[in-house]
């Protein structure tokens, strides 16, 4: 291939921006063409583009959010969406698209395959809710900061005696709410993938606040998918006579400068696609498997099941009071 594209797609994630930086230096140091598709799909088939350099690339690695800007792209989930994409890709002249994002974003890059045009998924989502693949970009970074955050509300937790109830992104996943629990100490962690018992919960808190040497300040880890945090908290303070606050981590988690894992995956992630479409192969995704990069089928990979970090979840639980 002689000129491919790159976009990122779908909820942006730190990282995003090493991505782009590999594949576009990987790209030129083979000889090929780039063009930054700007805000994913929907760029793509309004043309909006910026044709990329070694230059271009520079002092964005250390940089969270993207320089390619993201959006959501419903015209994308049609068949009328995917071959105007197609025809766009032939206007501009793109042999290959690598796309960065989510599992949407690689069905679209799927039908886009589908289509004629080879496409080659990179993981990038704060979720790592991603079938094929052990980690996703931006994943380490969203849950250092969660665990920032949260170590900042226990000081202020233990100096009240109070319980904090804080909601840590993952609208349909709770393997970030797992690993943050247990790195902040937490006492419980409530996610969809396992069922909870707010009353043993409370009991258990009620239990140890009135012995000598209980605890007698409290966190409780909720993944966004669970929900209802302003109501959970109300709950565990008339359940325990404890005070207790809700605090809804929101969008922080999603931005911030990259850390050194999402950095170095990003960019071996990177390196990978552009190796896959110089050999004129698409219709694949990019992931980690066993610790090592690796690529694997589209359609295969998103058929795949993801399974829930059950032991870990096990260990935080055994290892909470
Ligand atoms: P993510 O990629 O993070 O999962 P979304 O689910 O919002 O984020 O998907 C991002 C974009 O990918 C959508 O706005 C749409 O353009 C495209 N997309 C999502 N689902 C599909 C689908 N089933 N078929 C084709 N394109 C899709
Ligand atoms: O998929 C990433 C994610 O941050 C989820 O954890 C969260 O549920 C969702 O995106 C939020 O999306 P939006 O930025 O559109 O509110």
């Amino acid at each position: 291939m002689k000129k491919i594209g790159v976009l990122t797609s779908g909820g942006d994630a730190p990282g995003m921006n090493a991505a782009v930086r590999a594949v576009t230096r990987a790209a030129l140091a083979k000889g090929m063409s780039v063009l930054g598709i700007k805000r994913g799909y929907v760029g793509l088939l309004n043309r909006e583009y910026v044709e990329m350099t070694a230059r271009s690339v520079s002092g964005i690695i250390q940089r969270g959010g993207t320089c390619l800007y993201t959006a959501r792209c419903p015209e994308f989930a049609t068949m009328e969406g995917v071959l105007k994409g197609k025809a766009a890709c032939e206007e501009l002249g793109l042999e290959g698209l690598v796309v960065i994002g989510g599992d949407g974003s690689f069905r679209g890059a799927g039908d886009l395959s589908g289509a004629g045009i080879p496409c080659v998924g990179i993981p990038g989502t704060i979720d790592n809710d991603i079938q094929c693949t052990e980690y996703t970009i931006g994943y380490d970074t969203a849950m250092n900061t969660c665990v920032d955050m949260i170590d900042k509300l226990r000081d202020t937790m233990q100096s009240h005696n109070r319980c904090s109830v804080v909601e840590v992104m993952g609208r349909r996943a709770g393997y970030m709410a797992v690993n943050v629990a247990l790195a902040v100490g937490a006492e419980a962690c409530l996610t969809l993938e396992r069922e909870y018992d707010l009353e043993a919960i409370a009991a258990k808190m009620t239990a140890t606040a009135q012995s000598k040497d209980g605890k007698h300040h409290f966190i409780i880890v909720v993944a966004e998918g669970v929900g209802q945090t302003e109501a959970i908290a109300r709950q565990i303070q008339e359940m325990t006579g404890i005070e207790a606050r809700a605090t809804i981590l929101g969008h922080v988690q999603r931005g911030g400068s990259p850390t050194l894992r999402d950095r170095v995956l990003a960019t071996e992630m990177g390196y990978h696609a552009v190796e896959l479409l110089e050999k004129g192969i698409g219709n694949r995704i990019v992931g980690l498997k066993d610790g090592q990069v690796y690529d694997i089928d589209l359609k295969e990979g998103l058929a795949m099941k993801k399974p829930f970090l059950d032991r870990r979840y096990d260990i935080f639980y055994d290892t909470a009071y």
